[in-house]
């Protein structure tokens, strides 16, 4: 089977073994016949192949949507794991349920969204996120999570560390206002498009339409160019570090943390770094947001790592912070 078309960044591996899953009791059922190791794969918009996998791929095509409980203020949704991300918030946008515009847009399936706690735009999944059910691929029992369970963080979860491929997350559920929606229009882009379109009370559908704007204007189309969005985090560093890099560099870009850390923009020290827009045979990194690795046709996933390398060691060398990938490379 080949895989380029269930990766946003389209690289063509091969999977020599691959199952479609789509319901938990096919899983359940064919679980203890399977040879690990075993993959799960949602919209493969989060990762890397810089090789042919020798695991099983598991394809999460779980679908369905239903409304589980609902009152005057809010509703709970609870949605399969191989549901497309966007095509999920449009729905809630239709219904009029608020909680998700600000997550417009973002390539990927429902079940990889507690993975990395997916966030843009002044909101984090977990602001929204209700519980979860997986399946335990050892043992095929479903498992439910709470928030706390899942201890989401800057990009991550418990599903990135301790239990990382050990279950597919096969239905997400969500909390979401029904009434009273909080506008979050912190992120000052979106308060800059929406004050050109001179929309002074913003309902959720604007808010989704100012994001989608925002990441059609900065962030490569993966149908297009293939990407996998943000292919760094973003670091977090000391303050004394940071006030030594600040008078290096007085026009640093920084986020003040609550705990008295600071968060530097990777796509600032890329840029600064003169990176932004340089295209090497088929990898580049994107000319409107560094932050962001691109294939331009036929790149092979060490290609992609290659140039990953070449800009952390360019960054740490000037700024002395060293980049952590936010994809999965596999
Ligand atoms: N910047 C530059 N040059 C660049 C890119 C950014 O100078 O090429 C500067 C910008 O001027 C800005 C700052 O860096 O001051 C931050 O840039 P931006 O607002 O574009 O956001 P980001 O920090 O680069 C993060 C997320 C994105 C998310 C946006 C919006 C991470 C790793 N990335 O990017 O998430 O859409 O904020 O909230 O946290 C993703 O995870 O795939 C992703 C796209």
């Amino acid at each position: 089977q080949s895989l380029a078309e269930y990766n946003s960044f389209g690289i063509a591996v091969e999977a020599a073994r691959y199952l479609a899953i789509t319901s938990e009791e096919q899983l359940k059922e064919i679980l203890p016949k399977l040879e690990p190791p075993l993959l799960v794969l949602g919209g493969g918009s989060n990762i890397l192949f810089t090789e042919d996998p020798a695991a099983l791929i598991l394809h999460n095509r779980i679908r369905g949507r239903e409304v589980v409980q609902q009152s005057e203020e809010d509703v709970i949704v609870r949605i399969g794991g191989g549901e497309p991300w966007h095509q999920f918030v449009l729905w809630t946008l239709e219904n009029n349920w608020g909680g998700l515009e600000n997550l417009s847009l973002i390539p990927g399936t429902v079940g990889a969204s507690p993975i990395q706690n997916i966030g843009a735009y002044g909101v984090e999944l977990k602001d929204v996120f209700h519980g979860l059910e997986a399946i335990d691929l050892q043992s095929g029992e479903t498992l439910h999570f709470t928030a706390e369970e899942c201890a989401f963080g800057y990009r991550s979860s418990v599903f990135k560390t301790t239990l990382k491929g050990k279950v597919m997350i096969t239905r997400v559920l969500f909390r979401l206002s029904r009434k009273d929606h909080q506008i979050n229009t912190d992120y000052g882009a979106i308060r800059d498009t929406l004050a050109e379109w001179k929309i002074d009370h913003p309902g959720i559908q604007d808010v989704s339409r100012a994001v989608i704007a925002i990441r059609q204007s900065k962030l490569p189309d993966p149908k297009v160019v293939g990407n996998a969005g943000s292919f760094f985090k973003n670091p977090e560093i000391e303050a004394a570090q940071f006030q030594e890099l600040q008078d290096r560099f007085p026009n640093l870009v920084y986020y003040p943390l609550p705990d008295g850390r600071y968060k530097i923009p990777a796509g600032w020290l890329i840029d600064q770094s003169g990176w932004k827009g340089q295209r090497f045979g088929a990898v580049g990194c994107y000319d409107k947001q560094a932050l962001v690795l691109v294939n331009y046709g036929d790149a092979k996933g060490t290609e992609v790592v290659e140039l990953a390398n070449r800009i952390v060691d360019s960054v740490e060398e000037k700024y002395g912070i060293r980049l952590e990938t936010e994809v999965n490379i596999i």
